[in-house]
């Protein structure tokens, strides 16, 4: 009796410990000395968290630049925040951050290399496929380098400056900063482009 007792406890005691996580999400650097496959992991989640703060410092700027001054004026605030972000958030991550799309407005940043267009090509055809831009992502290691991706839907708001219908005097802003843009005649839901991180790996 007090041996079916006693394995009882060191079964569930076993139980316990295997059921375990070997670390948190938080724990990154942990996770990171296990195995590859985990090392992977953590860069994923690394970099969904700077895509995270990309857009939660983008976006109430843009919303206040819009509610003060309107769309045309939200377009110089744009023009300026946006690459100001992406660089303040690469010296401080040692990520190297930007903004990507196959119908690009700012051709300084903004056009994909051959990696990011066969991305940019398949999230479009898995949002055709029903796929909701919101959590889509994508993750591979290229030459040394990790590199995430992360989509960025087409919302209401958008329209405004990525839509079909962009009224004169706010095409008219759009066309003196980006002579070339080519980021107009979008519809809800579509990809407008995505958030590409790159980070060059140890040797
Ligand atoms: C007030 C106008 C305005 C609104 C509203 C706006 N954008 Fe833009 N968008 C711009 C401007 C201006 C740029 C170029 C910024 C730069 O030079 O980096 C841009 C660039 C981008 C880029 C970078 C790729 C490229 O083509 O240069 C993405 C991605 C993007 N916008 C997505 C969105 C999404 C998604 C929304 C809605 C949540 C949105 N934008 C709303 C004006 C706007």
């Amino acid at each position: 009796m007090k041996t079916t007792y006693f394995s009882i406890f060191v079964i569930t005691l076993f139980g316990l410990f295997t059921n375990m996580p070997i670390a948190s999400e938080q724990d990154g650097k942990t996770i990171k000395a296990f195995s590859s496959e985990s090392s992977s992991e953590a860069l994923t989640l690394e970099a969904k968290a700077i895509a995270k703060t990309f857009s939660s410092r983008l976006k109430p700027i843009l919303k206040s630049a819009i509610q003060s001054g309107g769309f045309t004026s939200a377009v110089e605030v744009c023009s300026s925040a946006a690459p100001e972000i992406a660089k303040n958030l690469s010296l401080e991550t040692g990520w190297s951050i930007s903004r990507v799309s196959l119908q690009p407005r700012n051709l300084h940043s903004a056009v994909a290399d051959p990696f990011e267009y066969e991305v940019l090509r398949e999230f479009d055809e898995r949002q055709l496929k029903g796929e909701s831009a919101q959590l889509m992502h994508y993750s591979k290691i290229v030459n040394n380098e990790y590199r995430f991706m992360k989509a960025q839907g087409v919302e209401a708001i958008c329209l405004n400056c990525h839509g079909k219908n962009i009224s004169g005097e706010l095409k008219q802003k759009i066309m003196t900063h980006y002579p070339d843009d080519a980021a107009t005649g979008y519809s809800l839901g579509q990809i407008r482009g995505a958030i590409s991180l790159t980070k060059t790996l140890d040797k």
